[in-house]
């Protein structure tokens, strides 16, 4: 099982240009990995041009899917469209989607059951916020977003689970490697053993490698440090 690492782009960058350099700039620093996959998952509006490139040495991912199959959803993406436009990937569930778009696990849930069905590849995202961790309610709220989220669904040979605690993203703020070894230790419980479980929140170069040798993590989601390619080059080798 090789290590997943996944450059969360969210609304950035702002230009074409940007992104096609982005994008240049991580491929010439991601060749040879041997135990390392690299998706890169930009806004939808560059998304298809790169993944029509056939580019073999990473894969493209989109931040979001819609469940329905097609018709009149103005502004939605199917799971379908994305298969068809050599997208292998899709993030589901993410904590700010879940926040500013009124995601349910029931809706993560009816969204991954339509990605697997069309044979795309899932990060599914679950965290704790911050008050759910001062009370006490991490392991109830994991469990809880878990099981809504798979219901009904037997195999996950295609669904990756990010552990990203709401309090860790964007705020330099990471959850410190015990704790995430507490965390991905609980997950991995729950689901079955080849899942593989990725850890996201604050990712830098200085604490990347320890998610992966010391608390177990078989991948990372990347926001803000996906942004700068030399960065990023330096996680995804702090993996390999
Ligand atoms: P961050 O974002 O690395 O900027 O904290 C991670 C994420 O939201 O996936």
């Amino acid at each position: 099982m090789k290590n997943l690492i996944v450059a969360n782009w969210k609304m950035n960058p702002q230009t074409y240009l940007e992104a096609e350099d982005l994008v240049r700039n991580i491929l010439s620093g991601v060749k040879e990995l041997n135990n390392t996959e690299v998706v890169i998952c930009p806004p939808f509006t560059w998304l298809t041009d790169f993944s029509h490139k056939n580019e073999s040495l990473v894969s493209f991912g989109a931040q979001n899917v819609f469940y329905e199959e097609k018709g009149a959803y103005t502004g939605e993406i199917s799971s379908q469209m994305l298969k068809s436009a050599k997208v292998d990937y899709v993030i589901v569930g993410h904590s700010e989607r879940r926040k500013y778009f009124g995601e349910t696990d029931e809706i993560v849930n009816k969204k991954i059951k339509k990605a697997l069905e069309v044979g795309l590849k899932v990060i599914f995202c679950i965290g704790e916020t911050a008050e759910e961790n001062i009370n006490a309610k991490k392991n109830e709220v994991l469990e809880k977003q878990i099981k809504k989220g798979l219901n009904g669904i037997s195999n996950l040979e295609n669904v990756n689970i990010a552990y990203e605690p709401v309090w860790a993203i964007g705020t330099g703020n990471n959850c410190s490697v015990g704790e995430a070894k507490i965390s991905i230790g609980f997950i991995k419980k729950i689901v079955e053993e080849k899942t593989r479980i990725l850890y996201g929140g604050s990712v830098k170069i200085e604490n990347s490698g320890a998610y992966i040798k010391e608390a177990g993590a078989n991948g990372l989601l990347v926001g803000g440090a996906s942004l700068n390619a030399e960065e990023f080059i330096k996680i995804v080798k702090s993996a390999e």
